[in-house]
């Protein structure tokens, strides 16, 4: 038994070293340490039938053995392991020079879109529809439905372009006409907002450009007051700048509207103080509106005796300048990314 123990330290490092994989490395280890016929267990289980002296001696023997093949096996494992780490490190090894691929890019809505969007859901959840307009329109609903006929004196301010051949037609330079489109098409009461693009004739410079965006909205019905529309614009005054939002009305005249207003509100930055975003008047001008004229109601096919109205406009190029300290609005058509990426 003596000669067999030793024997099996010689064997066992034999089989070890013809192993070169990790299952054949399991496979010789149950061989020896298999606990139904390993040839280890099988020695041990002779112990049994000595007693005594002999018994404790070879017992030693046994367990001297086992550890020495114990370390024989991890010994292998470890080198196994550095083995396979070397072939992973050779065979897939990451190449830290390769450029980087790029992330797929996903695009997003023009800053612009993006208000009109806010304004759009602001009015439809009181009730308005939105309507869509021509960009080119006809000199009369630009102007003479809107009580600007041939030589207003207010038709300077908005220069156009004019399409040559075709009769009175012009790019639109203002949302307005749809007012007297949509009592035309869908009647009286109406609750409408119209968003849009229109054009001027302007030289273009940081401040003026000939293509920009505006939203109309106009309300008509029985017994519209002067104190329904200050209402909902200081709403929506509120909804764009928050809760603190104060609102003041001052007289201007707009031709379409009697009595016309210009409205302002306290700067969401400074609240009021005076800062750069308000050049220090604390207030930011944002709309224009007024109670809707009895001509454009009767070009619109409505009795100002039965009802009447109120309108409004906002330039959105503007909200979206004033929100992001934007100084330059020909930015917004340029479709450089360097400034679209931003919003
Ligand atoms: N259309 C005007 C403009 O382009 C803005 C405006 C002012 C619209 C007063 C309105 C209004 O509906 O009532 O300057």
């Amino acid at each position: 038994m003596n000669v067999e123990i030793k024997n099996l330290k010689h064997k066992f490092q034999q089989a070890i070293d013809e192993v070169n994989d990790f299952i054949k490395l399991e496979e010789v280890y149950q061989l020896f340490f298999g606990r139904k016929s390993g040839e280890l267990t099988e020695i041990m289980k002779n112990l049994k039938e000595l007693s005594g002296e002999a018994r404790k001696e070879m017992g030693k023997l046994i367990n001297e053995v086992k550890t020495e093949l114990e370390d024989i096996y991890s010994k292998k494992k470890v080198a196994l392991q550095a083995e396979s780490w070397k072939n992973i490190a050779t065979t897939e090894a990451i190449d830290v020079t390769q450029p980087k691929i790029p992330a797929t890019e996903v695009g997003h809505m023009h800053p612009i879109t993006q208000i009109q969007q806010q304004i759009e859901q602001f009015f439809i959840s009181m009730g308005f529809m939105i309507v869509d307009g021509p960009e080119l329109e006809s000199d009369y609903y630009n102007f003479t439905a809107l009580n600007m006929p041939p030589d207003h004196p207010a038709r300077d301010m908005q220069d156009t372009f004019y399409i040559k051949g075709h009769g009175d037609w012009v790019m639109r330079t203002q949302t307005s006409p749809v007012q007297v489109r949509a009592m035309q098409d869908y009647g009286v009461p109406l609750r409408m907002l119209v968003p849009g693009r229109v054009f001027r004739n302007e030289a273009t410079d940081a401040r003026h450009e000939h293509t920009f965006y505006q939203v109309e909205g106009m309300v008509v019905d029985r017994n519209i007051t002067f104190g329904d529309m200050k209402g909902t614009l200081e709403a929506l005054a509120k909804h764009l700048y928050g809760e603190e939002t104060k609102m003041r009305l001052r007289p201007k005249l707009y031709p379409f509207v009697e009595p016309g207003v210009n409205g302002e509100v306290t700067c969401y930055l400074c609240k009021g103080d005076g800062c750069r975003v308000c050049k220090q008047t604390g207030w930011l001008e944002i709309f224009g509106a007024g109670m809707v004229h009895p001509e454009v109601l009767k070009a619109g096919g409505v009795d100002p005796e039965e009802f009447g109205g109120f309108a409004f406009g906002l330039g959105l190029n503007r909200l979206v300048m004033l929100k992001y300290g934007i100084e330059d609005i020909r930015h917004f058509m340029s479709g450089d990314m360097r400034f679209l990426g931003q919003f």
